[in-house]
């Protein structure tokens, strides 16, 4: 068997389309979805990630200001630009690219975000929402991967979900998501015993891990769905997920690297600028 696999390019493109026509009813009543994009230092993968984010934007008819900052900014610079965004009617999402240097606190960095343009959900009381079930924002990458599952029919409820990795932006946001279609939630991470075996308990297995092919054949159930998160360089460079190839012949349904949950990610991103933009104009 070799699995289906989820076409995040393609859906992405869809919804892409859809945003793009929301943008237009909205261009018509005077209202311009708008995304600064804030980039410190010369990180080339962040900077492959903030130009893919752009040219979304272009795609979906926003308005969208990039502003970087050298690798030497300090953090009262970078707060400094944040408040005027904050203040800014043009802007309605803020989105400042993770990793930042280490002389800047990333915490400091999104508490500082007005949690109306928080785009990324990031902010504590964004985060705070997605426990409730009760959010006007869902982080970008685990609501990529909702919207692939949806498209493809699979539905968490009463399955065994695992999330492998713990991280506040996929990991632990992740597991609340399945949580919420009622799936049975498993989080493990680096400290966490006989991986293989809960590995191999799950119906839907979601890789975020960041280590290039960690997710082999043998630790995936034959026919379960797969969600690689991973994105990853291997020894020669290639870009890779957290997932080995053979796990094809074994799921059912698997998204591939490129082209899986990597676009899904920045369409959510236009999803929530677009929303954040509504919630600025007291639109539902
Ligand atoms: N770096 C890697 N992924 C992300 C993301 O989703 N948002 C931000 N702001 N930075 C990231």
């Amino acid at each position: 068997m070799s699995a289906i696999k989820m076409d995040g390019k393609a859906l992405s493109a869809k919804i892409r389309n859809q945003i793009l026509a929301e943008t237009e009813e909205l261009k018509a009543s005077g209202i311009v979805p708008g995304l600064a994009v804030i980039l410190v230092g010369d990180d080339q993968a962040s900077q492959i990630y903030v130009r893919n984010k752009e040219k979304a934007c272009t795609e979906c008819g926003f308005y969208s200001e990039k502003h970087i900052l050298p690798a030497t900014a300090t953090q009262d610079e970078l707060l400094e630009l944040i408040d005027i965004l904050n203040k800014n009617p043009k802007i309605s999402g803020i989105l400042c690219q993770l990793p930042l240097p280490e002389q800047i606190s990333e915490d400091a960095v999104i508490a500082a975000i007005d949690p109306k343009k928080d785009v990324d959900a990031f902010n504590t009381s964004n985060v705070g929402k997605i426990m409730t079930g009760d959010y006007d924002f869902l982080p970008c990458t685990p609501a990529g991967v909702m919207e692939l599952l949806k498209e493809y029919n699979i539905n968490a409820e009463g399955k065994q979900c695992v999330v492998v990795g713990r991280s506040n932006i996929v990991g632990k946001p992740m597991a609340m998501l399945l949580l919420h279609e009622n799936g049975t939630v498993t989080i493990c991470h680096s400290k966490t015993n006989n991986l293989t075996e809960i590995c191999k308990s799950a119906d839907i297995l979601v890789a975020a891990i960041g280590k290039a092919n960690f997710i082999t054949a043998d630790m995936v159930k034959e026919g379960a769905v797969v969600i690689d998160v991973g994105m990853n360089r291997n020894e020669e460079g290639k870009v890779c997920g957290d997932v080995s190839n053979d796990v094809m012949e074994k799921a059912s349904y698997m998204t591939p690297v490129p082209g899986g949950v990597g676009p899904m990610t920045i369409t959510m991103l236009m999803k929530n600028t677009i929303k954040a933009a509504k919630l600025q104009n007291s639109i539902k």
